[in-house]
């Protein structure tokens, strides 16, 4: 059987500027919070940084010449703050912003649909040194970084989005320590939470006052079904809180204005909740035009008694009892259970419960083990079976009455992943790290061909 998208069905592919792009010492870049966090023996697997990465910002034109020759319609990546605003606050980089409106103007050439993230976890290391995001300042210098590239990119950028993942870069980053800024401090991440979402508002606004008028701008969450894997009630209280904190907290902030009773008294329990002011929530919850959701696995939780409590913290913060359980499928090379129904749950439930804006799957991909022959060529077999059934959830999900426009895939190119370093491939694209050539994988000829006819077998 084959499954017909509409013919506006957006297809694209999508990075993120400190996994891709290296020359951080080009256009007077300053320090991301991931060089200092990388550099801390142990932080990430095998010593490894962006350093070099896949050197994208000295190769970007034969990447979008790569872009165009897959015929995906749509390209999202994402400004490193710290390239166009080296400490964060003050001096612009002229450089950095000439940097991006080359790559805007080089995909509108390819015609590539640019989709610009302004935030994907390269924090400028002087704003950590001023508090970081459990400070409301930062916060406000989002807004501006928002207003500069709006200025610079909006008369040609339509599709926006402000924050990728707050909650990552809120609780692996300043509660669980496992991300930059490495932080365990579970009452800083409920902070740090806030004031993402209220950058992210701040932000909507900044764009809204810079860029052209038919805009769309969304912010990028990463929700999951949560399975309660046991019949305890404990266990059911254990995914109403993994719920509350991965899910209705982004969802009731953002769409509704209003904190969920229950997140904010397990927050409670670690957090003086001082850092919420009054008019915050009218600003984070300006109206946005679209939303990006990431899926990759659910989420399968149960109750154990001091499970998370830590060292490092719980990512769940005020919830130290609650324990993750491996469902027992096949697995990725991260070690996430395939679930593609997941995708349509988590889609279906935002539309059921949220009357979100058009939505669009903003990232989903896989890493594998990949093998490649002497050519350099990948038969990633996995990881197309892996795509290919989640563009199928995507469209069981339009047949649920789900108002999806668009699915990116995670991601072009093998990357930096965050923690994992290089050890984690998930690229449609394989990356030689020594040589830097690129190879179009198996999957990458598959997706190239869902593009161009909108249809999965
Ligand atoms: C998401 C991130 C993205 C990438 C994928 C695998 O959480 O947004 O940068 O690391 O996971």
């Amino acid at each position: 059987m084959t499954r017909k998208f509409p013919a506006d069905f957006l297809w694209g592919v999508a990075t993120s500027a400190y996994q891709i792009e290296g020359g951080v010492d080009l256009d007077g870049r300053g320090p991301s919070i991931w060089d200092t966090f990388c550099a801390h023996p142990g932080a990430v697997r095998g010593g490894d940084d962006g350093r070099t990465a896949a050197e994208h910002r000295r190769r970007m034109a034969s990447d979008v010449a790569m872009l165009a020759e897959l015929g995906v319609g749509a390209y999202r990546f994402s400004v490193a703050w710290p390239r166009v605003r080296p400490l964060g606050r003050g001096a612009v980089s002229t450089a950095g912003l000439d940097f991006y409106r080359s790559l805007v103007d080089a995909l509108l050439d390819a015609g590539v649909d640019p989709v610009v993230t302004l935030y994907h976890w390269d924090l400028p290391q002087a704003l950590e040194d001023a508090g970081g995001w459990p400070a409301r300042a930062t916060a406000e210098r989002f807004g501006e970084f928002a207003s500069l590239v709006g200025a610079a990119l909006g008369d040609r950028v339509r599709r926006w989005s402000t924050v990728n993942e707050p909650w990552c870069a809120a609780m692996l980053g300043y509660a669980g320590g496992i991300h930059a800024p490495g932080r365990s401090d579970p009452g800083a991440a409920i902070a740090a939470a806030h004031h993402l979402l209220l950058g992210h508002g701040l932000a909507v606004d900044a764009l809204r006052a810079t860029v052209r008028a038919d805009a769309e701008v969304a912010i990028t969450v990463n929700p999951y079904p949560v399975i309660a894997a046991g019949e305890r009630e404990v266990d059911i209280d254990a995914a109403r809180r993994v719920d509350g904190v991965a899910n209705r907290l982004w969802y009731d902030l953002v769409l509704l204005g209003r904190y969920p009773d229950d997140v904010l008294a397990d927050f409670a329990t670690v957090s003086d909740l001082a850092h919420i002011r009054d008019g915050d929530l009218a600003m984070i919850s300006r109206p946005i035009d679209a939303i990006g959701v990431n899926y990759y696995r659910r989420h399968h939780v149960r109750h154990a008694a001091g499970a998370s409590a830590g060292p490092p913290a719980s990512t769940w913060p005020g919830s130290p009892d609650v324990e993750t359980v491996d469902p027992g499928v096949a697995t990725t090379a991260s070690r996430w259970a395939i679930e593609p129904d997941g995708l349509v749950e988590t889609l279906v439930r935002l539309t059921r419960d949220y009357d979100p804006p058009p939505i669009y799957v903003h990232e989903n991909g896989a890493a594998f083990d990949d093998h490649a022959g002497a050519g350099g060529d990948v038969d990633d077999a996995d990881r197309l079976a892996f795509l290919r059934d989640h563009v199928r959830a995507a469209h069981d999900a339009l047949a649920a009455g789900v108002d999806l426009r668009g699915y990116f895939v995670w991601s072009l190119l093998d990357n930096f992943e965050w923690a994992e370093g290089y050890a984690k491939r998930f690229g449609i694209v394989r990356v030689d790290f020594e040589t830097q050539r690129r190879t179009p994988k198996a999957s990458a000829r598959w997706y190239a061909e869902v593009a161009r006819t909108g249809e999965v077998d």
